[in-house]
């Protein structure tokens, strides 16, 4: 899967099953808050699909999508990073990370 940062650079993993992206983008050093460590209680770990992949995801549940509109620079294929995790459908995947969702943003 694949993570474009703001600036453009694009930082490439095989991620391990069973992992949330908002795990993966910490293995790979990417700065994103995720507050609240994954308790869906935050939307800094928010992330945006590439809208030709986003029906590939599982739905995201109502709790997401109420902490969804509390998140920043909210897109029609916005998820919270915690809530996804990695397996086969994930493969190939490629998300934005907005500035707003990283610590140092
Ligand atoms: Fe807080 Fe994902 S880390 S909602």
């Amino acid at each position: 899967m694949t993570f474009v940062l703001p600036d453009g650079r694009e930082i490439s993993a095989d991620a391990m099953a069973g992992a949330s992206l908002l795990e993966v983008a910490r293995d790979l050093d990417i700065a994103i808050e995720g507050a609240c460590g994954g308790a869906m209680a935050c939307a800094t770990c928010h992330v945006i699909v590439e809208p030709a992949q986003f029906a590939r995801l599982p739905a995201p549940s109502e709790e997401e999508e109420e902490m969804l509109d509390l998140a920043e620079s909210l897109a029609a294929t916005s998820r919270l990073g915690c809530q996804i995790r990695v397996e086969a459908r994930v493969d190939g995947l490629v998300v934005r990370v907005p500035r707003t969702s990283l610590l140092d943003g």
